[in-house]
């Protein structure tokens, strides 16, 4: 599958990114502009026939072909037997989508419609706050879209609780007025174990301090009458299908608390432009579109020059949620070992994703980027403008961050420079050993995406990038990017564990290393 991939790899040789510039058209050549944004992938080893191959194989794996099925709502999530519809939740002007051949699309807008009700309401009550209680992707969307559109944010204050332990609901619980606060509990399934548990200390918490349950709670779920026997009644259940992924989902019902902060108005912006790439997806020739291109530097570095991670390094101080948003969208979609046909995948899967914004991570874990023995691919996002006309200078500095990194990582220094660096501080074998340790090996591959700055609709646009970016990548490693098995086991082993770490059960059938484990807990609380 990704033999001449290898054989491009191999082929490489000593050869340098920076002498491929010697082409004085390579950074126009092996960039994009599209949607007001401009991705540049010229500052990896890709050349022009490193590209041809890469498109090859995305039209032997007719991506095209897939991503049409995609969006008509055919099954592709073959092992749930579901549609994979997020895109329809932005299809705000309803252009018709059938699954089993009815329109989805009358009910999405009414449900987008409710929630703007709901959300209005909120915003003009007395409610001072609103948790979102919820987990994995009934969190993850929110919480960062929260965060990276806080410039827009006039609504009360959100927060954000999904760890099971209890000190998120404490922490969180002491920052809020019972008497002013909604709680918004978001899960598709209504049975998360985690959410559930936050869901009834909240409950328990209005009790304890004297106020009613009664119009506290809002329910964003699949499973009205789970959310029923809570005690949330229809009226503030907004429901979505099951094809809608959890960590596909912020488009709709689990973006509420996101629409409470920022207003409908800006949350209808946001899917406009979600909606933009969309087309853009749809429509741009593979070698001219921009998910497609991400997808296929991506597969480049993980399958072609066998990168195992890659970073994501946002100079947006408010996307410091995005890596970890893309963490579960890329490695809950394309973490199988499994092909769709049920056989062993012959290559690897998909690439552990992780990152943290600039500058903060330069003065953290960059010095292993830089000169580590592992060459890990880092993708730069850094806007044009910020939101602060006055700090101009701070924007001025991030940009020049994020670009001198990029280029040191492709440039790097040789031991002649290097050299240069301490000659003068040191002679002779001290010299050679002082300098040694100055170089830097350089030819590290890295993208950058610039966008204008980090409004509702950039945000958007930016998401379904990666969305669409995911797909392709699953399409071309030939795994379904839409269920995620991997989580059952662990959640079926904490149900039995529980009892046990109680004492209410007896410690039988668990290896050794268990077993002390949970005695050491017991002893010791
Ligand atoms: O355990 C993984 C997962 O199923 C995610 O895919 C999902 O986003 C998360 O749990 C939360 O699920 P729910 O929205 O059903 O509570």
């Amino acid at each position: 599958m990704f033999g001449t991939l290898k054989e491009k790899a191999a082929g490489l040789g000593d050869r340098r990114i920076e002498d491929l510039f010697a082409d004085a058209g390579r950074a126009e050549a092996f960039s994009l502009t599209a949607l007001g944004m401009l991705f540049d992938y010229s500052k990896t080893q890709v050349d022009a026939g490193i590209r041809d191959a890469l498109l090859a194989l995305a039209d032997t794996a007719q991506v095209a072909a897939r991503r049409d099925a995609m969006f008509a709502g055919q099954k592709i999530n073959e092992t749930e037997g579901r549609a994979v519809l997020h895109t329809a939740l932005r299809n705000l002007e309803g252009r018709p989508v059938l699954v089993d051949g009815v329109d989805v699309m009358p009910e999405v807008l009414a449900t987008l419609g409710r929630m703007e009700a709901l959300a209005d309401a909120v915003r003009e009550s007395d409610v001072t706050d609103v948790v979102n209680i919820g987990i994995g992707g009934s969190d993850l969307g929110p919480a960062m879209g929260v965060l990276a559109l806080a410039p827009y944010h006039d609504g009360p204050r959100c927060h954000f609780v999904s760890n099971v332990d209890g000190a998120d609901i404490a922490d969180t619980l002491k920052r809020c007025d019972p008497a002013h606060t909604v709680f918004i509990v978001a899960s598709k399934t209504f049975t998360t174990i985690e959410t559930m548990t936050n869901a009834a200390t909240a409950k328990a918490w209005l009790q304890e301090k004297g106020v009613s349950a009664e119009g506290k709670f809002i329910a964003l779920s699949s499973n009205v009458e789970k959310a029923g026997a809570f005690g949330i009644p229809e009226e503030r259940v907004l429901g979505f299908e099951d094809w809608v992924g959890g960590r596909y989902s912020m488009w709709g019902p689990i973006g509420l608390s996101l629409m409470i902060a920022i207003g409908p108005d800006n949350f209808r912006a946001f899917l406009r432009g979600a909606e933009a790439m969309d087309r853009h997806f749809v429509d741009a020739p593979l070698a001219e579109n921009m998910p497609v291109l991400l997808a296929l530097v991506g597969i480049w570095h993980n399958q072609g020059l066998g990168h195992a991670t890659r970073a994501v390094l946002p100079y947006d101080n408010r996307l410091a949620r995005f890596p970890a948003y893309l963490q579960q969208m890329e490695m809950e979609s394309n973490g199988k070992g499994v092909a769709m046909d049920g056989t062993d995948l012959p290559y690897d899967s998909g690439p552990v994703v992780w990152g943290e914004p600039g500058t903060n991570g330069q003065h953290a874990f960059y010095q292993l980027i830089h000169q580590g023995t592992r060459v890990i691919p880092c993708e730069f996002m850094v806007a044009a403008s910020g939101h602060e006309p006055a700090l101009r200078h701070h924007h001025d500095l991030l940009i020049a961050n994020c670009l001198a990194q990029s280029e040191a990582l492709m440039r790097g220094r040789d031991l002649d420079e290097a050299r240069g660096k301490v000659a003068g501080k040191f002679e002779g074998a001290e010299l050679e050993r002082q300098a040694k340790h100055r170089v830097f090996p350089g030819n590290r591959p890295s993208t950058t995406l610039v966008y204008p700055k980090l409004d509702p609709e950039t945000l958007g646009k930016l998401i379904a990038l990666y969305e669409h970016r995911v797909f392709v990548e699953g399409v071309i490693l030939d795994i379904n990017s839409y269920d995620q098995w991997g989580v059952e086991l662990g959640k079926e082993l904490a149900t039995a564990l529980g009892p046990m770490v109680t004492g209410e059960a007896p410690v039988a059938g668990k290896d050794g290393s268990t077993a002390q484990l949970i005695g050491f807990v017991q002893e010791n609380r």
